[in-house]
C-alpha cells in the first residue's frame, strides 16, 4: 500500500531508515522492478523484449516521453540528437587541462557540469522547450565528451563527431578512430553496445538517479543534476562495480584461479573483500539484465574469434557462489555488472572506461526521472530528517583553557 507522509507532520515523529531500505522517495510511472521475481520493465515493456527488439535512442524516447515513438517521432528525435553532437571548441582547452591519468568518470562529471556554462539558453527547468533542448544536448554530447575524456588520457588527437553515423557507431569511431586512417566499425560490436545501453537505461530510484532527483529538487538545472548523478555512479558499490569486477577477476586469475580461497575470504568478510558484481538492494533473484549480458558475452567473444579466461573464471565463480550457503541464504545473485566488464574488455574498452559506458546508458533514465519530478506539482525540495545523537548543550571553552 501507499503510505503518505502526513503522519510525520501531525505527530512530529521521524522515521530512521539508513540507506532508505524501506522508504519510497517518490511515486514514478517509468520503471517497474519486482526484485523477488527478477522482473524489470520500462514503461511496462519487459527489458528482455526491449533488449532484443528495440534500440537505445528509441528506448531513450520511451523513457522520457512515456510511449514508444512512431517512425516519424524516432526520426525527428534521432535527427535532433545528430545535430547536437558537437561541443563548443572551447571544450578542447577544458579537456587538455586535466592530468593524463585522470579517471574518465571524474572528467565526465566535470565536463557535464561545465555544459551549464556553455549552454545557458537551456537551463530553465520549467520551460519545456529548454528542457527538451538540454535533454537532447546531453544525449547528443555525452558520447563526444566520453570519447574526448578517453583520448585525452591516451594522448591521441580528438575526432569530431561524424553525423552520418548512428549513435553508437559515432561513439565507437570517436573512441577508437584516428584522423589518419578510416575506422572500420564492427556492426556486431555496435549492435551489442547499443543493446547494453538499453539494459542500463533506467533502474528506478538507484543511488545515482536518486541523486539526480535530489539535486534537481532544489530546481538546479538538468546539466548540474546529471553531473551529480555521474559522481554518484562513480562509486564501486554502484556503477564503479563493473570496473571493480574486472579487477577482481584479474586478481583471482593472477593467483592461479583459486576461486575457493577467494570465496572463503569473502565469507569471512575480510575488509574490502566482497564478491563484486553480486548482490543488489532490490533483486533477491537473478538480475534479468545479468542474464542477457551473460548470453551476449559468449556471443561477442565467438564473433570476435576471441576467448577470455576471465569469462570462464566468472562463470565458475558464479557457479560456486550460487551453490554456497552464504550467498544462498542472503539471496545474492549476479547483478548487471558481473558480466559487463568481460564484454567491454572484449570490445576493446580500457577498464577505467567501463563506468563511463554505464553513464552513457543510464543518461536517458536520469533525464526521464528528473523531468517526471519537475512536472509533478506535488514535488518538494528533498530534505531528509535526522536523528541527532551528538552532545547536549555545552558552553564554549576558551582556547587557553582547553
Ligand atoms: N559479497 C559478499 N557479501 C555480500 C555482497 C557481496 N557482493 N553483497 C551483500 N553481501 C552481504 C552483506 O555483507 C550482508 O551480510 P550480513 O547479513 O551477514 O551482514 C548481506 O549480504 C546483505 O547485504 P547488504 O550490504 O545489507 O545489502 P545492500 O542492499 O545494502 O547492498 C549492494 C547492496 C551495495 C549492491 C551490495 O550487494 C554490494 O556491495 N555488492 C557488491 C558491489 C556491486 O556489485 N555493486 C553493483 C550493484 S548493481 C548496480 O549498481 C548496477
Amino acid at each position: 500500500g501507499l503510505v503518505v507522509g502526513s503522519l510525520l507532520k501531525e505527530t512530529g515523529h521521524v522515521t530512521l531508515d539508513p540507506g532508505f531500505t524501506n522508504t519510497a522517495s517518490t511515486t514514478s510511472a517509468i520503471t517497474y522492478i519486482d526484485g523477488e521475481a527478477g522482473i524489470l520493465r520500462y514503461r511496462g515493456y519487459p527489458i528482455e523484449e526491449l533488449a532484443e527488439k528495440s534500440s537505445f535512442l528509441e528506448v531513450a524516447y520511451l523513457l522520457i516521453y512515456g510511449e514508444l515513438p512512431t517512425a516519424d517521432q524516432v526520426g525527428a528525435f534521432t535527427d535532433s540528437v545528430r545535430r547536437h553532437t558537437l561541443l563548443d571548441e572551447k571544450f578542447r582547452a577544458f579537456f587538455s587541462a586535466f592530468p593524463r591519468r585522470a579517471h574518465p568518470m571524474a572528467v565526465l562529471s566535470s565536463a557535464v557540469s561545465a555544459l551549464s556554462t556553455f549552454y545557458q539558453d537551456s537551463l530553465d527547468p520549467f520551460d519545456p522547450e529548454q528542457v527538451d533542448r538540454s535533454s537532447i544536448r546531453l544525449i547528443a554530447k555525452l558520447p563526444t565528451i566520453a570519447a574526448y575524456a578517453y583520448k585525452t588520457s591516451n594522448g591521441q588527437p580528438l575526432l569530431y563527431p561524424d553525423n552520418s553515423l548512428g549513435y553508437v557507431e559515432n561513439f565507437l569511431r570517436m573512441m577508437f578512430g584516428l584522423p589518419t586512417q578510416p575506422y572500420e566499425i564492427d556492426p556486431e560490436i555496435a549492435r551489442v553496445l547499443d543493446m547494453l545501453f538499453v539494459l542500463h537505461a533506467d533502474h528506478e530510484q538507484n543511488c545515482s538517479t536518486s541523486t539526480v532527483r535530489l539535486v534537481g529538487s532544489s530546481q538546479a538545472n538538468l546539466f548540474s543534476s546529471v553531473s551529480a548523478g555521474v559522481d554518484a555512479l562513480f562509486g564501486p558499490l554502484h556503477g564503479g562495480a563493473n570496473q571493480a569486477v574486472l579487477e577482481m577477476l584479474e586478481r583471482i586469475h593472477e593467483n592461479g584461479d583459486d576461486i575457493d580461497s577467494f570465496v572463503e575470504r569473502v565469507k569471512k568478510k575480510e575488509p574490502g573483500v566482497k564478491l563484486m558484481g553480486f548482490g543488489h538492494r532490490v533483486y533477491r533473484n537473478y538480475d534479468p539484465r545479468a542474464a542477457v549480458v551473460k548470453k551476449a558475452t559468449g556471443k561477442v567473444l565467438d564473433a570476435l574469434g576471441k576467448s577470455d579466461p576471465l569469462l570462464d573464471l566468472a562463470m565458475r565463480l558464479e557457479e560456486v557462489a550460487l551453490s554456497d550457503d552464504y550467498f544462498v541464504e542472503r539471496k545474492l545473485y549476479p547483478n548487471v555488472d558481473f558480466y559487463t566488464g568481460v564484454i567491454y574488455k572484449a570490445m576493446g574498452f580500457p577498464t577505467n572506461a567501463f563506468t563511463v559506458l554505464f553513464a552513457l546508458g543510464r543518461l536517458p533514465g536520469w533525464i526521464a526521472q528528473w523531468r517526471e519530478m519537475m512536472n509533478d506539482p506535488s514535488t518538494k525540495i528533498g530534505r531528509p530528517r535526522q536523528v541527532y545523537v551528538g552532545p547536549g548543550e555545552r558552553h564554549f571553552v576558551e582556547l587557553s583553557a582547553r
